[in-house]
């Protein structure tokens, strides 16, 4: 068995990279070390750069068509992975699941509508819907100090409330890492179906359940899921291949399917490039050890943070994540104001991790910390943190 290698840490800047070259841009300082959006420093799966290279090979890079065995790459990868049925008349591709929410709230919702978020949750869910003049209603994660769960009882209420088209459920839950089971899936769908809610379900970071933990497909726990339901994902966050554009939406029910997909096909919003449909099929057909070695590398990355933490930094916690590469930390105990923690990370520390704010109030105090990269990089981030955190006038 081929081992993968996580820990080289490969230089990226002036590769045009987001997460490099824009921290200038970003966080006003282009030398601080990016542990911010959400793609890994990993080198993707030997796999899929062989089959871009062979590709990019022949010297036409014409129009692409894209081939049943593209499709059946997410079809297949679908049932191996997730236990999760899926017909090629229910799957098409979109150019990213933010865009595919664009297309879902412009095309099922008009102007005023509600659509329901659960922060603290990924901003696009806020951004997208209000920057299309929809009107965001909430139901805050439940959080007991140490972990969160879903307020179903509160689901119910603001759905009853404020009669929302739409909600957007994060599945898993980005940025706590959280998966949802069975029992509370069935019960979003018992919600959102009786009063003709539908959900989008975003598994885009559902490869990436750590522990040994199992995804739920949303659409798969009841009828009345499948029926409701608009499931997105991507081959993207799994094996690193987020600049390549690679998503697809699945929708079960033929009734809200017919005239979506009918309006993206005739604005060609479906229509995949062939370094998307190369990527996708080499990913999901010849990538799973490497993503079960690169599951393994994160476990062991969420460990050295947690026992760094506990032993250097008392004052902040991480949440332990269920799934994907994204580490909620909990920087109450610090007692600081949001600017005065976003210049602890950013001024004192020389680190850009994505301000806890950003994904809703309820994230005051927080930061989410990438650690999608080789544990040389994590542990040189946390000698930095823990500097910054010694220098603070004692309170
Ligand atoms: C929950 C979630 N959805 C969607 C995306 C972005 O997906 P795409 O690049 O396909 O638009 C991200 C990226 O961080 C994410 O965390």
């Amino acid at each position: 068995m081929a081992e993968f290698d996580f820990d080289t840490v490969i230089e990226r800047r002036g590769s045009g990279a987001l997460k490099y070259d824009e921290l200038g841009n970003r966080y006003g300082n282009p030398d601080l070390l990016p542990l911010w959006v959400a793609d890994m420093d990993f080198a993707v799966p030997p796999a899929v750069t062989k089959a871009l290279v062979d590709r990019m090979m022949h010297p036409i890079y014409g129009y692409a068509a894209p081939t049943p065995a593209y499709w059946q790459s997410i079809i297949g990868w679908l049932k191996r992975r997730h236990d999760f049925d899926v017909t090629t008349d229910e799957l098409r591709y979109i150019p990213g699941v933010v865009k595919g929410i664009g297309f879902v709230v412009n095309y099922f919702t008009r102007p005023g509508d509600k659509v329901l978020i659960q922060p603290p949750v990924y901003h696009p869910f806020r951004l997208v819907p209000q920057d299309n003049g929809r009107k965001i209603v909430e139901n805050p994660l439940l959080f007991d100090g140490s972990s969160y769960r879903m307020d179903l009882d509160g689901l119910a209420e603001v759905v009853e409330r404020e009669k929302p088209r739409l909600m957007i459920l994060c599945n898993p839950h980005n940025p706590i890492g959280l998966q949802w089971d069975a029992d509370t899936l069935r019960r979003v769908a018992e919600i959102c179906h009786k009063a003709g809610v539908i959900v989008i379900s975003d598994e885009i970071h559902s490869d990436l359940m750590l522990w040994g933990k199992k995804h739920v497909t949303f659409a798969s726990v009841s009828p009345e899921a499948a029926e409701i339901s608009i499931t997105m994902g991507a081959p993207s966050k799994t094996f690193n291949i987020a600049g390549l554009v690679s998503s697809w939406v699945i929708i079960k029910n033929p009734e809200l399917r017919e005239g979506f997909f009918g309006w993206m096909r005739a604005n060609e919003f479906d229509d995949p490039t062939f370094v998307a449909t190369i990527a996708t099929e080499a990913a999901y057909n010849h990538g799973g050890e490497w993503l079960d070695q690169l599951i393994s590398y994160l476990e062991g990355n969420v460990v050295a943070v947690e026992e760094y933490l506990a032993a250097e930094i008392p004052s902040i916690k991480a949440i332990r994540p269920e799934a994907s590469f994204l580490l909620w930390l909990d920087c109450r105990a610090l007692g600081l104001s949001h600017d005065e923690l976003n210049a602890l990370f950013v001024d004192k520390a020389g680190l850009a991790l994505n301000d806890g704010e950003m994904f809703g109030r309820e994230g005051a105090g927080f930061m989410r910390f990438n650690i999608g990269a080789p544990r040389s990089v994590i542990l040189k981030a946390l000698a930095r943190l823990k500097s910054a955190v010694d220098s603070l006038p004692r309170k």
